[in-house]
């Protein structure tokens, strides 16, 4: 089924002409967003997990999540680059902005967007497996498995989707596009040109 792209009040905004489909309204996502807070509730209830947002395509995903799980629970996030190019990483990641809390015989659940090859995340997880947590878990609210390279351990995923280049509640292309309120599709076109 496909639904038209909008915003709830500006329906006229220039960038719903570069998105070919909506894979998920608003709507969806919230509904799946509060199901993952319940179940990470339920797991790390007593745990005192850290939540790492890996910036910036999450920030907007883990405004949502933090404020589905009612368990506590502290907050943190790292920036990584991944060198590559707009649509295709390179698996070659560097570390932006590190956490400023210390992980160490914490129960860390790193907050995703989307795994695509998976390079990305099987760095960062190596990296921050050296410092000790007691425990690390991946959450990721897309999951591209048509593309995988590298094996991730991922406990909690928001949707699989298929091999399309995403936009949307937080997810970019050249930076832009992060603020629509749904997931869709960019035209082809789009980044092509
Ligand atoms: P990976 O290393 O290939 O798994 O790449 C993961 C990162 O690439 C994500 O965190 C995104 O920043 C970016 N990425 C991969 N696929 C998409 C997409 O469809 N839309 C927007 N960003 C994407
Ligand atoms: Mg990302």
């Amino acid at each position: 089924m496909k639904t038209q792209p909008t915003f709830a009040h500006a329906p006229e905004s220039p960038l719903l002409a570069h998105i070919e489909e909506t894979l998920f309204s608003g709507e969806q996502i919230a509904t799946r967003v509060t199901e993952l807070g319940a179940e990470i509730s339920r797991d790390y209830m007593g745990l005192d997990p850290l939540l790492v947002g890996v910036l910036r395509g999450v920030a907007v995903f883990i405004g949502d999540l933090v404020r589905a799980i009612p368990a506590p629970l502290d907050l943190d996030f790292i920036a990584i680059s991944s060198y590559g190019t707009a649509t295709r990483s390179s698996g070659v990641v560097r570390i932006l902005k590190d956490l400023d809390e210390n992980i160490t015989g914490r129960h860390v659940l790193v907050v995703e967007d989307i795994i695509d090859t998976g390079l990305t995340l099987s760095y960062l997880m190596r990296q921050l497996l050296e410092r000790r947590p007691a425990s690390v878990e991946i959450c990721t609210l897309l999951d591209k498995p048509a593309r995988r390279l590298a094996e991730v351990p991922v406990k909690y995923v928001g949707f699989t989707i298929p091999d399309k280049f995403v936009v949307g509640y937080g997810l970019d292309y050249a930076q832009k596009y992060r603020n629509l309120p749904f997931l869709g599709v960019l035209k082809p076109e789009v980044y092509s040109r």
